[in-house]
């Protein structure tokens, strides 16, 4: 696996920016933490799990970059670190996740450079905990898939968007490895087309099968009989199983149970809210009215359009077949289920 959309070296955090994908490819480097928390805000690295080990790491950088070796006014200027990087996207919870990670370290250094040193090993233990969790979830993930399958995807899910081979598409990847994957339908993912610029690029470089189309597309397929799974991933499940996850996978959700056809959601457990009771309390990101307006800097909406721009929507327990994590796959009722992989993930944690 060669694409790696973060990486720490040397005091620099290293982001490929996504933004340029898929015409350019650019890393970008930061020396700067603030400049990780904009690369989070603008989209240049972006995906739930991505998005948390982005911020451990620029959170890292913040500690590297601190001068001095008083703990009080290092534990002052980190409280402003975490408070910046919580504010660059609300609704991922692997971002909320990988902070108090990071500031449990913070309270308990006894000093600076103890601090500095166990930052930097938290930021790469949470890289590579995404890293084996992918495996471990599109293991138990292709299970669930028919022999050759067609299965739908939205979003890029993956190695683009996490530590490892990717959620949904990590289950992709596996499935056409094993044999088990006839094709894979690319939602294009309006609007920012993460579909079409991002998981054409993965699935392109692997030469997996697969037929990119446009969101509106996916209910004729279904109806065709063309499509035996969805598979998507997620930015945060609430504890009775409720996802948000990019704007359209409710859409594809319904369709699904219209048509009868299986629809899952895929997701390390750091992306569990058990915090979180249900959809309505997890809040949805809106975004600046040129995601829609333009595509790129191309404007095609005319000027003084009002635009309505949720990045996310959220899909209803009832309407998702499981949930499959790294921990194995919860099944309804996920009130229960997804507590008791929870555990299970702290217990293998330690
Ligand atoms: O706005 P984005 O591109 O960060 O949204 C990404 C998604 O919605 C993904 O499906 C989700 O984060 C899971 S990535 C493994």
């Amino acid at each position: 696996m060669k694409i790696r959309p973060i990486e720490w070296q040397e005091g620099i955090v290293r982001i490929l920016d996504q933004t340029q994908l898929p015409e350019w490819v650019v890393v970008e480097e930061f020396a700067d933490w603030h400049g990780v928390a904009e690369a989070i805000r603008a989209m240049k690295v972006r995906g739930a799990p991505a998005i948390g080990i982005a911020a451990a790491y620029g959170i890292a950088l913040a500690a590297h970059q601190f001068e001095g070796n008083n703990m009080n006014e290092f534990r002052v200027a980190m409280g402003e670190v975490f408070q910046e990087f919580a504010r660059t996207r609300p609704t991922a919870v692997n971002l909320f996740w990988a902070i108090e990670r990071m500031q449990q370290v913070v309270n308990t250094a006894a000093t600076v450079a103890e601090a500095r040193e166990r930052l930097l090993q938290e930021a790469h233990c949470i890289l590579q905990e995404d890293y084996e969790a992918d495996v471990k979830l599109a293991q138990y993930g292709t299970l669930l898939l028919p022999p050759q399958a067609r299965v739908m995807t939205i979003c890029n899910t993956g190695a683009l968007a996490t530590g490892g081979i990717g959620t949904a598409l990590g289950i992709i990847r596996m499935a056409y490895q094993q044999g088990r994957l006839a094709k894979a339908y690319v939602c294009e993912t309006r609007p920012r087309l993460q579909g079409l610029r991002l998981t054409t690029w993965e699935l392109l470089q692997e030469g997996i099968p697969f037929q990119l189309i446009t969101d509106n597309m996916a209910g004729w397929l279904m109806a065709q009989g063309k499509v035996e799974a969805v598979v998507v991933g997620a930015d945060r499940i609430a504890a009775n199983g409720d996802t948000a996850n990019k704007i359209g996978t409710y859409t594809l959700a319904v369709l699904a149970h219209h048509h009868r056809i299986p629809f899952y959601v895929a997701a390390p457990c750091s992306t569990i809210d058990l915090s979180t009771p249900n959809g309505k309390a997890i809040p949805v990101e809106h975004r600046d009215a040129t995601e829609v307006t333009h595509i790129g800097s191309l404007r095609l909406a005319p000027q003084g359009t009002p635009v309505l721009n949720p990045a996310f929507d959220i899909t209803p327990a009832e309407l998702i077949t499981a949930i499959i994590t790294e921990e194995g796959v919860a099944q309804p009722p996920y009130t229960t289920s997804l507590r008791e992989l929870c555990s299970k993930a702290r217990l293998s944690s330690r």
